[in-house]
């Protein structure tokens, strides 16, 4: 079966700065595929180019399988919602006038309405004014009016783009349930954390460049974390194994990047050398770890 969204040597390049290259999307259907990377690296503009809101310099975009040219256009943005940029609403009218709105705009039925409303969790708030909303309540109304239409992708820009704690974590539900539902959610975002484990399909750009694509897991398993090793004796440790690039921590050593072998090589010769081992561990690590590995520790 044919991807949600796929790219062929995607480009944007306005005057002479490149702000999209070669870019080769490939969003599986069903997903929320989460397209992370620093602000100014190109996320905005990809999108834009998805939505054919920004004119590609190169490359082509397809939508379940079809390539989106003329004659496809129309039929292909019908599968489509969006939010890009600041919510769409009129916030000197109530929700329930926006939505009412979008219905005639888009000629839907009452049902997609609602159940678009009820979707986000606003039906108990149709009534006030969207300039009364809070920031969540506003995104989500902007997400009703991109879902009413039932689109089979949803493409959100920064959605959790100043929402407190608890917006951020109502926007991750929201995403979750979409997904679960069969829509494809693609999602941006600056900060890593921010969709980590809402996403099950990552896209991590940089300078307008694919650094990563692939699933969490993939990308966990290319970065190998620190190892810690726990001893009576840390400063003769952390002395013995210098060479690794072993640094103290606490009452540890911390050892980089070090795979089972080398991992097993190095108690071994610490062992060798009398130094007490009570422990070996390895740490979790976040998004942001694997991330550092990634970029050879520039980070986003
Ligand atoms: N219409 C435009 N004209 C010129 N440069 C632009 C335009 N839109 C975006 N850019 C530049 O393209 C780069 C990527 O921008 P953008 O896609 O908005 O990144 P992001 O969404 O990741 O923050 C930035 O350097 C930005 O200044
Ligand atoms: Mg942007």
């Amino acid at each position: 079966m044919s991807e949600a969204i796929t790219t062929h040597g995607l480009g944007k390049t306005y005057g002479n700065q490149a702000v999209v290259q070669n870019l080769d999307l490939r969003v599986p259907r069903g997903c929320v595929y989460g397209f992370l990377g620093p602000n100014g690296s190109g996320k905005s503009t990809t999108m834009k180019m998805l939505l054919s809101l920004v004119r590609p310099t190169s490359g082509d975009v397809h939508i379940m399988g079809r390539q989106m040219q003329r004659s496809t256009r129309r039929d292909l943005l019908g599968e489509m919602g969006s939010l890009i940029e600041a919510p769409p609403a009129y916030v000197h009218l109530t929700g329930r006038e926006n939505m009412r709105l979008a219905q005639r705009l888009l000629d839907l039925g009452d049902g997609q309405v609602n159940r678009a409303v009820e979707v986000v969790r606003l039906q108990d708030h149709l009534d006030k004014r969207v300039r009364d909303y809070s920031l969540g309540m506003k995104q989500r109304l902007g997400i009703a009016m991109a879902l009413a239409r039932e689109p089979q992708i949803l493409i959100l820009d920064e959605p959790t783009n100043g929402l407190d704690p608890a917006g951020i974590e109502e926007m991750r539900r929201l995403l979750k349930q979409l997904a679960d539902r069969g829509t494809t959610v693609m999602v941006s975002s600056h900060l890593l954390g921010e969709i980590d484990r809402t996403a099950t399909v990552l896209g991590i750009l940089s300078e307008g460049r694919m650094l990563f694509q692939g699933t969490r897991e993939q990308l966990f398993a290319r970065s190998v974390p620190d190892v810690l090793i726990d001893t009576s004796d840390p400063d003769q440790a952390t002395a013995l194994t210098a060479r690794s690039g072993a640094v103290r921590d606490g009452d540890s050593v911390r050892i980089p990047g070090l795979d089972h072998a080398a991992t097993a090589h190095l108690v071994a010769y610490l062992v060798d050398r009398r130094v007490a081992i009570h422990g070996v561990r390895r740490e979790d690590q976040s998004l942001e770890d694997v991330f550092m590995d990634l970029t050879g520790g520039r980070g986003l």
